[in-house]
């Protein structure tokens, strides 16, 4: 659905060029929710603004459905931007007009709808966003949560193929977070809109988004679904973003293998397995002890997962290890020989780790 290749973007700045975008590559798919995490400055809301064609690239193309866009002009461009709904921090409504008539008004400006067309797709509009009784409000009427379910009715008002929400729920409270977010997921299911979710807190990403980009300083350092990112984070950046979403776990940087004599694993649980005893038993079968030093559970989208940070030690880590990995537990071993770094986990070093136990 939309594709960036090679992008970069640089403003003017006092000192020579402000790199804000350099070497992007993503693509992402139509019907999918796809997230773009970072940090402030990342360059989140200059990648927006390439994405709905409001500014175009230093370098790079931009594709949406299949079209070059990055040479649009003209009342091409215009349509192309109205394909793209825009749903803002800040809900960014017109105060002297009532809720239906800031739902009206993109309608309007495309000059192609008669009175009596907008105000039935208003109605429309609002009661998919669960707005009906507010129609004749005006903005300051209503709560956070309200003015931006107008925001995303407005953003639809269109029919878009894309939904582009930067920072849509960074002004709210979290139980109203929760509420737009379900809002965005029902849209997306019923409608097959495509949503770009851009945000700087992982809890929405894990909650909303099917695949997932990391931005830091301009580039795409990670990307993929977000089950994978988010349980099996590989750039510090990512890691960071990841540990700000769950504050107490910072234990990990505490581990130190050498000090347990013991081999430390990272097990991940997901699917039927994040409810199955399975820790216990193979622990019996292989008469080996743990003790879990960290852990967090919880839902990606719909679905359990739990992780854990034990140490292994007993008569057959070895034995326990593939007894866990044959029951379907995803199992990394921290890698001792990068000692001095916190927690390093990979499923590849089997024999590094266990050498020292
Ligand atoms: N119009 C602009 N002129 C100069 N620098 C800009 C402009 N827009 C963004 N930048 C710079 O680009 C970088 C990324 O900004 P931005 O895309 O707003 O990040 P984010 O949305 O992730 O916080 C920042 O260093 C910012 O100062
Ligand atoms: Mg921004």
């Amino acid at each position: 659905m939309i594709r960036l290749e090679g992008i970069s973007k640089s403003f003017a700045g006092k000192d020579g060029p402000v790199v804000a975008l350099e070497g992007i590559d993503l693509s992402i798919a139509k019907g999918e929710i796809f997230g773009i995490i970072g940090s402030s400055g990342a360059g989140k809301s200059t990648l927006v603004r390439l994405i709905n064609l409001l500014e175009r690239p230093t370098g790079g193309e931009v594709f949406v459905a299949g079209e070059r866009v990055t040479e649009a002009r003209g009342e091409r461009l215009r349509e192309l931007r109205r394909s793209i709904g825009m749903v803002f921090q800040h809900f960014n409504l017109l105060s002297a007009r009532t809720v239906a008539g800031n739902v009206a008004y993109p309608l309007e400006l495309t000059g192609q709808y008669g009175k009596i067309e907008i105000a039935d797709r208003v109605d429309g509009l609002l009661a998919r966003v669960g707005l009906s009784e507010h129609a004749h409000k005006y903005p300051r009427q209503l709560s956070g949560g309200q003015k931006q379910r107008v925001g995303v009715a407005r953003a639809l008002a269109c029919e878009p193929q894309v939904l582009l929400c930067d920072e849509a729920t960074s002004a709210l409270d979290p139980q109203t977070t929760g509420a737009v977010l379900d809002l965005l997921r029902q849209i997306n299911r019923d409608l097959g809109v495509t949503v770009v979710l851009i945000t700087h807190e992982m809890d929405v990403i894990r909650r909303t988004c099917d695949r997932v980009a990391v931005l830091d300083h301009g580039r795409a350092v990670e990307q993929g679904p977000v089950t994978d990112v988010f349980l099996h984070p590989r750039h510090p950046a990512t890691l960071r973003l990841v540990r700000e979403a769950e504050p107490d776990d910072g234990s990990l940087d505490a581990i130190s293998s050498s000090d347990l004599g013991s081999c430390v694993a990272r097990l991940t649980f997901t699917g039927p397995n994040a409810h199955r005893p399975i820790l216990g038993r193979i622990a019996r079968e292989n008469v080996v002890d743990y003790s879990i030093l960290a852990g967090r559970v919880g839902h990606i989208r719909e679905a359990p997962y739990a992780q854990f940070i034990v140490s292994l030690s007993g008569r057959d880590v070895a034995g326990a290890i593939a007894g866990l990995r044959a029951g379907g537990v995803d199992v990394e071993l921290q890698d001792r020989s990068q000692s001095g770094q916190a927690a390093v986990f990979s499923p590849l070093h089997e024999e590094r780790a266990l050498h020292v136990v």
